[in-house]
């Protein structure tokens, strides 16, 4: 999957360049900008032309001078950790525990280790295809839910609280959210087998039963994303480099991240964006 794209300049883009690049993000799902070298602002500046820029609920992931940035960094600033270190690090699509999911996550790295650098991703299209019938018509016809429970990362402030209240807080500030199993996507008319490892815990049918949950795991292997040594036929390893803007379908793809397991420094921004159209219809 993707494509690399050379010479772009947000500056001097048309708006119909802005266009051809959202068109190549839905056909080819993955699109790596090289050689940019934006600041803060530009880079914002160059998501709102892409589309309406959600900011992360959470405050401690914002970039300091622009709150529409999530950081993810092991590199403390004055004595400051920026960010969250580590994030992502299992298979989800961005958001799948909110109401409504966004189209488009968009990564620049600022710092990347010397190796163990980039981002695993699977193709939920191809993963769909992949079903046999039986779990074909289930996925289909029912629904699952989502949350953000077992991710959640604790905050600083939240040393010495009872668990109990922190879990109880997670569910009134995200309540889990239920989307299709299935759902067509709004530009490409491709059926996306809606799922992921992190988020998804439960499956229900079209009376709102719920279903064996050995159902989902057995959609979620199939998938590839049981696979703990990433050697499944459906997952794509993409490496960065500085300079990159990577932007892709969060409707389509689910992704993992994939740090180095020493500490060398790792800073990425990210944005994420909605596109004209609704998350599926
Ligand atoms: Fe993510």
């Amino acid at each position: 999957m993707g494509v690399f794209i050379y010479e772009f300049n947000n500056k001097t883009a048309s708006d119909q360049d802005i266009q051809d690049l959202k068109e190549l993000i839905y056909k080819h799902k993955i699109v790596v900008i090289k050689e940019q070298d934006l600041s803060p602002d530009q880079y914002c500046d160059f998501g709102y032309r892409l589309g309406d820029i959600e900011k992360y609920y959470q405050p401690m992931y914002h970039h300091p001078e622009r709150e529409e940035i999530f950081v993810s960094s092991n590199v403390p600033e004055n004595g400051q950790q920026i960010g969250v270190p580590k994030t992502g690090k299992f298979w989800h699509a961005d958001y799948a525990f909110m109401p409504k999911p966004f189209a488009f996550s968009m990564v620049y790295p600022q710092a990347i280790p010397s190796k163990n650098r980039g981002t695993y991703f699977i193709d939920m299209f191809k993963a769909f295809r992949g079903l046999p019938d039986d779990l074909k018509s289930i996925a289909t016809e029912s629904s699952c839910y989502h949350s953000v429970r077992r991710f959640f990362k604790i905050r600083p402030d939240d040393v010495y609280r009872p668990i109990s209240e922190i879990l109880d807080e997670i569910e009134q500030v995200t309540p889990p959210s239920k989307h299709p199993t299935t759902f067509t996507h709004p530009v490409t008319g491709e059926t996306v087998l809606y799922i992921n490892d992190g988020f998804t815990y439960r499956i229900d049918n079209s009376e709102e039963e719920p279903l064996d949950t050995n159902i989902l795991q057995k959609m979620l292997a199939i998938s590839g994303q049981l696979d703990n040594r990433f050697e499944h036929p459906l997952i794509e390893h993409h490496e960065f480099e500085l300079g990159d803007v990577r932007i892709w379908d969060n409707r389509s793809l689910v992704h993992c991240a994939h740090h180095a397991a020493n500490s060398e420094p790792t800073i990425s921004f990210r944005l994420t964006l909605y596109d004209s159209y609704p998350f599926y219809e």
